[in-house]
């Protein structure tokens, strides 16, 4: 075993592969979309990309076998993550609204959005966070809305906090929300993750930049909307999903 990995070796590497982008994109070549499977900084991600093309499996075999929802299963209770419990969960109040849209700008009607992170002190309810940040009884930190026919999801919840992860030395990673959305089926389902404006530890996080690309980072990050905040109540964030095209919000791919 080496010397442990520090944040100043996982800088150095996230800025020669910026500044490879940089020199190809100066170049002539496009930004790139996409997120980079093989990004050495991401070190546990390097033993477990995908390194073969995915192989393709029947749709209509994996609808026959895969999970299904109703819409009757989902309710407007579902959507509001501060009152899944007897008491308020602690932490800054939050709406996350937005539309998800096609690579057309329409509207992604009835789809159902899944959404799972961490409390306000950057806990996530799961047995394998076991660091030392306080739990909170109030917060679970799932929830889940179908669109409507504006292709619009909301939900309300608590800014969630950063979170240390054992990547290298004082690894931490910047506040997120994860999204799911379903599809019509299980086999379609794209998982992605939101972040909040000006968040200072975006430089240090080698999972937000392995999306290599400026435009297609600036995608993953809501923006403040002061509009939509509710006076004495809470802040509101805005953020996009677009699923494919030109314009796409990065998604993780290789499930
Ligand atoms: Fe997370």
């Amino acid at each position: 075993m080496g010397d442990p990995l520090t944040q100043a070796d996982i800088d150095r590497e996230i800025a020669d592969i910026g500044a490879a982008v940089a020199k190809a994109v100066a170049a002539g070549e496009p930004e790139p979309e996409r997120v980079t499977r093989d990004y050495p900084p991401y070190r546990s991600s390097l033993l477990r990309h995908p390194r073969h093309p995915l192989i393709l499996t029947e749709e209509a075999e994996v609808e026959l076998r895969g999970p299904v929802f109703g819409v009757t299963d989902v309710t407007d209770l579902d959507r509001d993550l501060t009152l899944h419990h007897t008491g308020e969960p602690l932490g800054e109040r939050i709406t996350v609204t937005g539309r998800i849209l096609d690579r057309a700008g329409r509207p992604v009607r009835g789809q159902l959005v899944e959404v799972w992170q961490a409390n306000a002190a950057g806990r996530y309810a799961h047995q394998r966070d076991q660091h030392p940040a306080p739990l909170d009884p109030n917060f679970t930190g799932t929830g889940r809305c179908l669109t409507d026919d504006e292709g619009r999801y909301s939900f309300v919840t608590i800014k969630p906090g950063a979170y240390p992860w054992k990547n290298h030395v004082n690894a931490w990673r910047p506040a997120h929300i994860h999204f799911s959305i379903f599809g019509t089926a299980f086999a379609q389902r794209l998982v992605t993750q939101m972040y909040f404006p000006n968040d200072p530890l975006f430089p240090y996080d080698p999972i937000y930049n392995s999306v290599t690309g400026e435009a297609a980072r600036q995608r993953m990050i809501a923006r403040y909307d002061h509009d939509l905040s509710s006076p004495e109540w809470s802040l509101g964030y805005r953020w996009d999903i677009v699923l494919d095209g030109p314009s796409a919000t990065w998604m993780e791919e290789g499930r």
